[in-house]
């Protein structure tokens, strides 16, 4: 027996051997070569991680809620230092910015990579990624800078996003400033455990979520590249936020000051229904917890002025020491996973397209790696000031809802 045969014997993968034999020669050949490549172990184990009981889990974690100051309520004077240290350190050169942009972008449809989108705000529509060199521009003019700008990409999408920044001419922004790294992959399973296959005889794989930034940041040598260039303090940020505030100096002294290697900027859940993960401390360390896995009594718990206890959603505004990032991709984030609708040829060579999820995706989260730190520091800001997320084609956080919520911040500016 051949070592692909036996490969996909022991791993109950036998059905592959159908698309094997239909193949041409070429695609034969990649397929065998993707199959002797994809690590068996870590995938029956990821697969089991969609068979668990999310609530069990949770249970047995000690959910807590988290400290943090009010940009707008805090202790003035206070405010004001941190925004002086904080200051001092960008204009000293020792900050960079990160955008993830690997993310699929499925609720949103829009079959480009989500930063090429282009938002119909005024006073002329600009695409997502063209608003956030508008904000780091903005921020290299008021401190007489020109910063570092790294951009997470996914193999799914890193050709056509480099293509579209030259096409755009990086929209003015100086081109040895950007440097791109594509983050890793994962097989997609179905829900019977088999990998599917694609129209080009292909194993389907969709990318590892944005938790896998740390690992792609280390195997792409960025953090090193960041040592290189005396930065001390990254900001992470995603790219379907119009209106992301990645250089907010308050943060960065606010995190300085606390003695914290993390940071983070959250704003107050609309609702205690609300779907989005909330900080806490789990079992004593700094976490978001998902709104699936929030108890609806907690989720409706308030303190004695009437807010709610765990109130501090996670905005994807997060800060970090250079060594905090070194410290997380050194180790292992846990992968979750979400069921999704992926198209696949069957054994006949149809191409099916799905209505219904019909495979597993496994992704890590970004916030998992706070876990490793005793403390964050986390700045609650303003909805209408930092946070306008394009995540759904219509309805709550889609387009038309970023679009009012820009108008009306730059309206008023
Ligand atoms: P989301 O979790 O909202 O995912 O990403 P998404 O891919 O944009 O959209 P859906 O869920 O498929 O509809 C939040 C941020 O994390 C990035 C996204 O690009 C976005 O900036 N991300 C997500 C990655 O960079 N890589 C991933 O694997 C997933």
């Amino acid at each position: 027996m051949k070592n692909f045969e036996n490969i996909l014997k022991q791993n109950n993968q036998q059905h592959l051997l159908k698309y094997i034999e239909m193949a041409d020669n070429n695609q034969k050949e990649n397929l065998i070569k993707e199959i002797e490549n994809i690590d068996f172990e870590q995938l029956n184990e990821l697969y089991n991680i969609s068979k668990r009981d999310k609530d069990k889990i949770i249970e047995s974690c000690i959910i807590e809620h988290t400290s943090f100051v009010d940009k707008y309520k805090g202790d003035k004077q206070k405010l004001e230092e941190y925004k002086e240290k904080g200051e001092e350190i960008i204009k000293k050169g020792e900050y960079a910015v990160v955008t993830m942009a690997g993310g699929q972008g499925t609720r949103l449809g829009h079959d480009e990579p989500k930063g090429t989108f282009l938002l119909n705000v005024k006073p002329k529509p600009k695409y997502l990624f063209e608003i956030l060199v508008d904000g780091i521009k903005r921020a290299n003019e008021k401190y007489g800078i020109a910063l570092n700008w790294y951009i997470m990409t996914s193999t799914e999408n890193n050709d056509k996003t480099q293509e579209f920044f030259e096409e755009h001419e990086y929209f003015g922004y100086p081109k040895e400033k950007i440097k791109f790294f594509k983050q890793g992959n994962l097989p997609l399973i179905s829900e019977d455990g088999k990998l599917l296959v694609d129209e080009k005889f292909n194993i389907k794989y969709a990318a590892d979520g944005n938790g896998c930034i740390y690992k792609a940041m280390r195997k792409n040598g960025i953090i090193e590249d960041m040592k290189e260039k005396g930065i001390k303090w990254v900001f992470i940020g995603s790219v379907d936020n119009a209106l992301l505030n990645m250089v907010d100096p308050i943060l960065l002294g606010l995190t300085v000051s606390q003695n914290n290697m993390i940071g983070s900027k959250s704003v107050v859940k609309r609702s205690p229904e609300e779907p989005v993960g909330v900080f806490c401390k789990k079992n004593n360390k700094p976490a978001v917890i998902e709104y699936t896995e929030l108890p609806t009594e907690m989720a409706k718990e308030t303190d004695e002025d009437g807010e709610l206890l765990f109130g501090e959603s996670h905005i994807m505004c997060n800060l970090y020491n250079v060594e905090a990032l070194d410290i997380i991709s050194k180790n292992t984030l846990p992968y979750h996973s979400a069921h999704k609708k992926a198209a696949y040829m069957d054994e006949n060579g149809n191409i099916i397209k799905v209505k219904k999820p019909n495979a597993y995706k496994y992704e890590a989260f970004i916030f998992d790696g706070f876990i490793f730190f005793d403390n964050i520091s986390i700045l609650r800001g303003r909805r209408e000031e930092d946070f306008a997320p394009v995540k759904n084609a219509e309805g709550e956080d889609s387009p038309e809802t970023a679009i009012k919520l820009y108008n009306d911040y730059w309206e008023n500016k």
